[in-house]
């Protein structure tokens, strides 16, 4: 099956971005958010980063045009029946995202495929809802969405080889980089490798074996990473990376996941990374 069309639910930081890159791949792209203001905030949004390619000098103003154009607001789900694909992107919730797909299912033809953009949740109870499990998929994509390649593929326990191929192809013909999750586990690969890598550099500062600094200079010019991980912890957030290895030590016991009491004072001091001007650097 080829996926031409496409609805993203929930136009916030992640479905915005979504948005924006399938429209850009040529696809028609029907969006839609909880009112009326949600939606146009999620559409200007896309609108400015459009125009400001056309400002860098990335597409002309026809080009750019031509991308809005795909963008097709909606008020309810009937409005985008024709879509293929249907990404939920509304807050991370077991809940919420259940009741979404339970409306959805009612309306979207039987061929359409679901699919949540779920950083953390698993796939599974969200498919469980519906009467298309075999055609319900986990996509996480990766922020900021239109700049990062990377989508995690993730099979539900019955997503069926077929969605999973084309979905593939779709996340192909928007210029991403899909990677598949065999399994619907605990933060799927990427947070699964990175989090515990982070979580030692916390302790690895906290018991006084190195500065921050160096422990970041040892992971870039020993293993050529592009930033080291506290760093790259201070850009996403030491709230959320809390909120992250919080989650999965719940899911998975032992002490790999265990946050460290340096990480804990930081976020209880307001020190966030980046967003708050301070983590483990400081920000102008
Ligand atoms: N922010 C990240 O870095 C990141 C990265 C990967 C995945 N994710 C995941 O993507 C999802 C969205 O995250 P976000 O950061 O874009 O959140 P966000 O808060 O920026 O946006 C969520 C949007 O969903 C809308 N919404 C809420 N309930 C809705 C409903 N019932 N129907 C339609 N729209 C509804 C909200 O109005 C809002 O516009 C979450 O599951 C999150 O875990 C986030």
């Amino acid at each position: 099956m080829s996926i031409e069309k496409v609805l993203v639910v929930g136009l916030g930081m992640m479905g915005h971005g979504i948005a924006q890159t399938s429209a850009q791949a040529g696809l028609t792209t029907f969006v839609y958010d909880t009112n009326e203001g949600a939606r146009n905030r999620g559409v200007e949004r896309i609108t400015d980063q459009v125009m400001g390619r056309v400002a860098k000098g990335k597409l002309n103003q026809d080009e750019a045009e031509t991308i809005l154009g795909r963008i097709i607001p909606v008020s309810n789900f009937d409005e985008a029946k024709e879509a293929d694909l249907v990404i939920e992107a509304v807050f991370e919730d077991l809940d919420l995202k259940r009741d979404v797909f339970r409306a959805l299912d009612k309306v979207m033809p039987e061929r359409t495929i679901f699919a949540s953009n779920t950083s953390a949740l698993p796939i599974s109870p969200m498919a469980a809802v519906t009467q298309r499990p075999e055609r319900f998929i986990g996509v996480h994509f990766h922020s900021p969405v239109v700049v990062m390649r990377l989508v995690e593929v993730i099979r539900g326990l019955r997503t069926s080889d077929e969605t999973l191929a084309a979905v593939q192809e779709f996340l192909q013909k928007v210029q991403k980089s899909p990677v598949e999750v065999k399994k619907d586990s605990p933060g799927f690969i990427t947070n699964r490798v990175y989090m515990p890598m982070f979580n030692e550099a916390v302790w690895t500062v906290y018991e006084g074996v190195s500065t921050a600094a160096d422990v970041d200079q040892a992971m870039r010019d020993g293993f050529n990473f592009p930033m080291g991980p506290l760093q790259l912890g201070d850009f996403v957030g030491l709230d959320t990376m809390l909120h992250i290895l919080e989650d999965l030590h719940e899911k998975c016991g032992g002490n790999k996941f265990l946050p460290c009491p340096l990480h804990r004072s930081l976020v209880a001091s307001g020190y966030l990374g980046r967003k708050s001007g301070q983590g483990f650097y400081v920000y102008e």
